[in-house]
């Protein structure tokens, strides 16, 4: 399968065309377009994010770059060395991944940050190409249940295969192990649901995980 992102201009989901469209009239120096995966090819690690924020991946063209998550997910990959560099709001600030890469459930900002589930399942065919254009990739870290039920639809896996919970590790092929984690939302962290020493944990478990 040949590797190939959505089209700046994407037509598969009415309702996001129409909200896009839409964030280019109110917003015109946004990025306003199907957001790209950050970090190499052939990266052996994987993170699957839900979707881009409004006024964050969707303002600066990265994902989780301006995204209250952001500062939580690029915080602990600097961490635990799989970034480079300094997080700033901002696809110019000169961070790198390293042996990592970036990417979205769903590559349109949704309305209210709610992707519908016949968007989440049209956008899922870029996330098949995309796992199946990482030649050397062995784990991929799923940030929430809809970015776990992504990860499984596109390695051909029925839902019922794998329960999502917190710090579950679970075989999707020979070669392809899945991490999953509440995903680092502002939700989460106000509501204590995750905490950054429990991100850190589930990051660290991934550079274990890679040993
Ligand atoms: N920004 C992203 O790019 N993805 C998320 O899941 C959340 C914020």
């Amino acid at each position: 399968m040949s590797f190939l992102p959505p089209a700046p201009d994407c037509p598969k989901c009415p309702r996001l065309c129409g909200f896009r469209e839409a964030n280019r009239q109110h917003y015109p120096t946004f990025f306003n377009a199907p957001v790209p995966s950050f970090g190499e090819l052939n990266a052996e690690f994987l993170v699957v994010g839900l979707a881009p924020g409004l006024k964050g991946a969707n303002k600066t063209g990265r994902p989780f770059t301006g995204d209250y998550a952001g500062i939580i997910l690029y915080a602990s990959l600097l961490k635990f060395k799989f970034a480079q560099g300094d997080y700033k709001e901002s696809r110019e600030d000169g961070l790198t991944l390293v042996n990592c890469r970036i990417t979205n459930a769903v590559r349109c900002v949704p309305p209210e940050n709610k992707p519908e589930l016949a968007e989440i399942k049209t956008c899922n065919e870029f996330l098949k190409r995309e796992i199946a254009a990482m030649p050397r990739l062995k784990l991929i870290l799923s940030l929430g249940l809809i970015s776990h039920n992504a990860v499984l639809r596109a390695t051909g896996h029925k839902a019922a295969f794998a329960k999502f919970r917190h710090g579950a590790i679970h075989k999707l092929t020979d070669k392809i192990v899945l991490l999953d984690s509440y995903h680092c939302s502002r939700y989460n962290i106000n509501t204590g649901m995750l905490t950054p020493a429990m991100f850190d944990d589930i990051v660290d478990r991934a550079r274990a995980l890679l040993r």
